[in-house]
């Protein structure tokens, strides 16, 4: 049996705990959040992120990092990617050398541009820092749906450890050394999925979906292969899977915002209401900063970035990427003549 840590207790903490329990770990569960660990220990249950979802009651619940890190195999970092440098800063003084950390999170890091696993890594240097994404939703693992996952690490035997560690019969792990690619897919995919809400709430079609996936996708995978990352791994799972999953999802806060901000809410009023940390809003002006640094040409992020930050209307948006000059779909495509 492994002994895990999982710190964060939201709605993909909570699942990935569950599914290691499943697959016959021994799991303890942290949060900061002291009403949030009563909850659990007394529902076994969390009703707020994860209604319907039970929970085996010999996981352990606590608010004490120390004890969720100690002499645990593994640690899975599950808490949103905007408390990860503050919660990798506590965990650091019981991390030990070479103790492996599965960053789960999907961000930039706004101040820094830094990725969630570089910003944990500078935070713990003595950890061996790997990240597991994409198409995943919280409620769909938490019910046992089949779902698909890669994990990233420098090493091969790292990325296996963390493979045999949550693969089951309904969760597959592939896994891959291009940890920037599969991070920058993962937190960039919130950004086009902002647009995505947008155009379902103007009342745009599968025209305009299949569109922005597409055009999506090739601007993640631009600004990510300027910074090294591979294409393939844009064309995976944690890239155009994780960006389909996305955009369609009923579950996806990122859509649902922007479905709200489509309907004419500013992006106040649709944090509001969605009530959840959208990371998407974080990470579409850090791609903005990264586009500039890299000489990269973002449209659809850029647009993204006015209706949040300039009151730019969403259709307006789409009027402006509709009308922008004329291209060709792949300026790498040589002609005939
Ligand atoms: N939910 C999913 O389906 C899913 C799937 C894959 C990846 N992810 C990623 O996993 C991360 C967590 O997502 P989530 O859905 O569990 O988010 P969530 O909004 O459900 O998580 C909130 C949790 O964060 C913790 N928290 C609150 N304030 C904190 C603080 N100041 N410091 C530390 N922890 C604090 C609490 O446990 C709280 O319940 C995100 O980066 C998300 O993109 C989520």
């Amino acid at each position: 049996m492994v002994e895990v840590g999982v710190i964060g207790a939201g709605s993909w903490g909570i699942a990935l705990a569950k599914l290691l329990h499943t697959n016959g770990n021994k799991v303890t569960v942290w949060s900061i959040v002291e009403d949030e660990i009563k909850m659990l220990k007394e529902k076994h249950e969390h009703v707020d992120k994860l209604p319907g979802v039970k929970l085996p009651e010999d996981i352990l619940f606590t608010t004490d990092l120390a004890e969720t890190v100690q002499q645990k195999d593994m640690l899975v970092l599950a808490v949103p990617s905007v408390f990860t440098r503050s919660t990798a800063k506590s965990m650091a003084p019981y991390v030990t050398e070479k103790q492996i950390i599965v960053c789960v999170a999907k961000g930039i890091e706004e101040s820094t541009l830094m990725t969630i696993s570089d910003v944990v890594e500078q935070e713990i240097p003595c950890a061996d820092v790997s990240v597991m994404c994409g198409p995943s939703h919280a409620e769909e693992v938490g019910i046992g749906l089949p779902t698909t996952v890669v994990a990233g690490a420098k090493t091969k035997a790292t990325a296996e450890r963390v493979q045999d560690l949550f693969m089951n019969d309904v969760f597959r792990v592939y896994t891959s050394p291009d940890m920037l690619g599969m991070e920058l897919g993962g937190s960039l995919k919130n950004v086009i999925a902002l647009a995505a809400g947008m155009a379902d709430g103007l009342g745009y079609g599968d025209n305009t979906k299949a569109a922005l996936i597409t055009r999506g996708i090739t601007e993640i995978a631009r600004l990510a292969v300027a910074m090294g990352a591979h294409v393939e791994t844009l064309c995976g799972l944690t890239g155009i899977g994780d960006l389909i999953v996305t955009c369609e999802s009923k579950h996806s806060r990122n859509r649902k915002a922007g479905m709200l901000m489509g309907q004419g809410y500013t992006m106040q009023q649709a944090t509001d209401e969605v009530k959840m940390v959208v990371e998407g809003i974080y990470s579409a002006k850090a791609a903005l900063m990264l586009a500039k640094k890299y000489h990269v040409e973002l449209p659809i992020i850029e647009e993204v970035n006015k209706v949040l930050f300039e009151n730019k209307s969403a259709k307006s948006a789409v009027t402006d990427l509709m009308i922008r000059e004329k291209r060709p779909e792949h300026t790498e495509l040589e002609w005939e003549s």
